[in-house]
């Protein structure tokens, strides 16, 4: 039996027996620890940082002595000084193995660490990106063996790092040869190696130690806007999120319209690819600005986006996505250099991966969106709704799972509305009309209170009530059904079938005033009969779409609804199911997932085994297409009633009960949801 000191790591509680003067570094390794270390046991880079554990451990069986590790060495004290560690900590390639230990292996300095994703259902991000920095000593030229630089270079991380293969482009070999003389051969490398390739890459190099860290952009291009996250490659950590509206929109606000602009115009294609591609280099200057960082360190791009979006961004002509059969150019998920596609602010030598597309009209944005939910993991019956310009919806179970894509257009978006407005400090958020005087109050972005509270005039009194965004406006058309200024058909009531002054006549037909400040100059904000018609197009696409999936899996309710997209976290599932956005679900059972395409995007960009994990479930989702299913033009029309013609809505009508159908029947105010108003306010 040996008598080497027993060495335990947690939280891993992985152990073994090392001799005395081992370090904890080499000791970690060799029991596969995670423990990080980037210049490779040098004592400067403070990754492999531990905590060791004295006394006794009856569980792990070892008393541990205060000689246990080797005397705090002067590496370690050169370091405390420049830096500081924290107390009790120990950098683990200096500290050596004397006696019998217990070590602690911290979060940071886990290399596969993980990052808990800050929505309703966070799940872990394991750290595992494709592109990382090691540290290398690069042996000198000499006379007697001559040997090139990048030869010497390739060796060190060889031989440091196990890397076996590596190669260089040209821009990187230019500055190879200063670097190293600069950083008297220490040098910091940042190397790409993606799920597929067998050959890793130079991404960047630095003189000495690198510590400024390396950086990704994390980017959901959607029709309208374009959602983009900074996120650190070594913590996760999302440093910056930034959007803009994506700049096509002046060539058609809906996908099809920009096909039909490709189509009609001829080089229309590549003036929209132009377009987006400009737009996606200002964000990420501003986005690294904003951030405070040197847009060279950002390294790596992960994109998704529908179909049209994925052509449009590649330069690759959409128009055969316009008619059926929807031939992609391809559905694979795609890695190639950013040079490629013109994205000149970031690294130079920096990498995109774009996640597959399912097929047709449902693209690698709903690829993330699975990635993210995982439904083939569900054991209920889950239905899953990212709403955009272009929703995306799934449905599944871990035997089964189905996807669509639905054309809502903007309107759940702010735009199209007339008083819409995207989400900012000043937009009108929530809002809740009272039943029985027919009068609103709201709250607007910026402020927590109602606007009936004392203390709102102050709060808003810097950003103004500017307009209503996209959850502010599907609570209005909500509420103004549940109070009864809006009947079944969507239409909005007079004053005098309503009961308030507030339904103003417009035109031919009638509007709600939710708020005037026009006597001031400022803006009147209405509910009117062509944001009704807007948002009831945009829920019956969205309905039907879902409500075909449950068609194709011959199921007539679900277990549970997530509801996503970039605004998902912020739209009252209760309001949602009022309209009739969603199936009807128990209400317990409907969460919203935030934007759950653009966490796919990071989950790609953080974790390469992800890449090949969504890879391998695209392949195995059943792709319906609606734009061929008859089923979906009957479940459109039906779905165009408040909150469905035919449908019925048995677990809503526990929380709300909606006032007739007609005006003519008698609208207004019903018992149970005036009690409900008087209970919450
Ligand atoms: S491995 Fe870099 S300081 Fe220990």
């Amino acid at each position: 039996m040996t008598t080497d000191p027993l060495v335990v790591f947690t939280p891993s509680g992985k152990r073994g027996h090392f001799p005395v003067g081992t370090p904890v570094l080499t000791a970690a390794r060799q029991l596969g620890v995670d423990l990080d270390s980037v210049c490779g046991g040098r004592g400067i880079c403070s990754k492999c940082q531990i905590t060791p554990s004295y006394g006794e451990f009856p569980k792990h069986g070892v008393t541990v002595s205060e000689d246990a590790l080797s005397e705090w060495n002067a590496v370690e004290q050169r370091y405390d000084d420049k830096r500081g560690l924290k107390t009790g900590r120990r950098l683990g390639c200096q500290a050596t193995v004397q006696g019998d230990i217990v070590i602690d292996v911290p979060p940071e300095s886990q290399v596969h660490r993980q990052v808990v994703r800050k929505a309703a259902t966070a799940r872990a991000i394991t750290m595992d990106p494709a592109t990382r920095l090691y540290f290398v000593v690069v042996e000198e030229p000499d006379m007697h063996s001559p040997t090139g630089d990048l030869e010497r270079l390739e060796r060190a991380l060889r031989e440091q790092w196990h890397i076996d293969a590596v190669t260089a482009d040209l821009s990187l070999m230019s500055k190879l040869q200063p670097v190293l003389r600069k950083g008297k051969w220490e040098a910091t490398v940042a190397v790409h190696k993606g799920h597929k390739e067998s050959v890793a890459r130079i991404v960047e190099i630095w003189p000495g130690l690198h510590e400024s860290g390396l950086y990704g952009l994390a980017i959901d291009l959607g029709s309208t806007t374009i959602a983009a996250h900074l996120t650190d490659l070594e913590t996760g950590e999302v440093k910056a999120s930034s959007g803009l509206m994506n700049p096509q929109i002046r060539f058609g606000e809906d996908l099809m319209s920009r096909v039909s602009y490709s189509m009609m115009n001829p080089g229309g294609d590549q003036e929209m690819t132009k377009a987006v591609r400009e737009a996606i280099n200002d964000l990420s200057t501003s986005i690294a600005d904003e951030a405070g960082i040197d847009a060279d360190l950002i390294v790596e791009t992960v994109f998704v986006c529908n179909p049209v979006m994925h052509h449009l961004l590649l330069g690759l002509d959409p128009v055969e996505l316009g008619q059926a059969p929807f031939a992609l150019a391809t559905s694979e998920s795609m890695s190639l250099p950013a040079r490629e596609m013109d994205l000149t602010k970031m690294n130079p030598r920096a990498q995109v991966y774009i996640l597959p597309c399912i097929a047709g009209h449902v693209g690698a944005d709903c690829a993330a969106v699975a990635l993210s939910e995982e439904p083939g993991k569900s054991e209920d019956l889950v239905l899953i709704v990212d709403v955009g310009t272009n929703a995306e919806i799934l449905l599944g179970n871990t035997s089964r799972v189905l996807a669509c894509s639905s054309p809502t257009g903007p309107a759940f978006e702010g735009a199209q509305i007339s008083s819409g407005q995207r989400a900012a400090p000043g937009a009108i958020e929530r809002i809740e009309i009272d039943p029985v005087t027919k009068e609103p109050r709201f709250r607007i972005i910026g402020s927590e209170k109602w606007s009936d509270e004392d203390g709102f005039d102050q709060d808003v009194a810097t950003t103004g009530i500017t307009g209503i965004c996209g959850s502010g406006i599907i609570e209005a058309v909500a509420e103004m059904r549940i109070a009864g200024l809006l009947d079944e058909s969507g239409l909005i009531g007079s004053a005098e079938q309503t009961g308030t002054t507030r339904c103003v006549p417009e035109g031919r037909t009638h509007a709600y005033l939710i708020h005037d400040a026009s006597a001031e100059g400022g803006p009147r904000i209405t509910v009117t009969q062509g944001d009704i018609r807007a948002i009831q197009l945009a829920k019956s696409a969205l309905y039907a779409g879902a409500r075909l999936l449950m068609d194709v899996m011959e199921v007539d309710k679900v277990d549970r609804v997530v509801l996503a997209g970039a605004f998902g976290a912020h739209i009252s599932t209760k309001h949602a199911m009022v309209l009739g956005m969603i199936p009807d679900a128990p209400l317990d059972k409907v969460s919203s997932a935030g934007n759950a395409a653009g966490t796919g995007a990071r989950i790609a960009l953080c974790n390469i085994t992800a890449r090949s994990e969504i890879e391998r479930v695209v392949r195995e989702i059943t792709k319906v297409e609606t734009a061929i299913e008859p089923k979906f033009q009957d479940h459109f029309v039906a779905a165009n009633a408040i909150p469905h013609k035919t449908d019925p809505f048995p677990e809503l009508s526990q929380v709300v009960t909606l006032p007739s159908p007609t005006f003519n029947s008698g609208g207004g105010a019903d018992e149970k949801s005036g009690r409900r108003r008087r209970r919450r306010s």
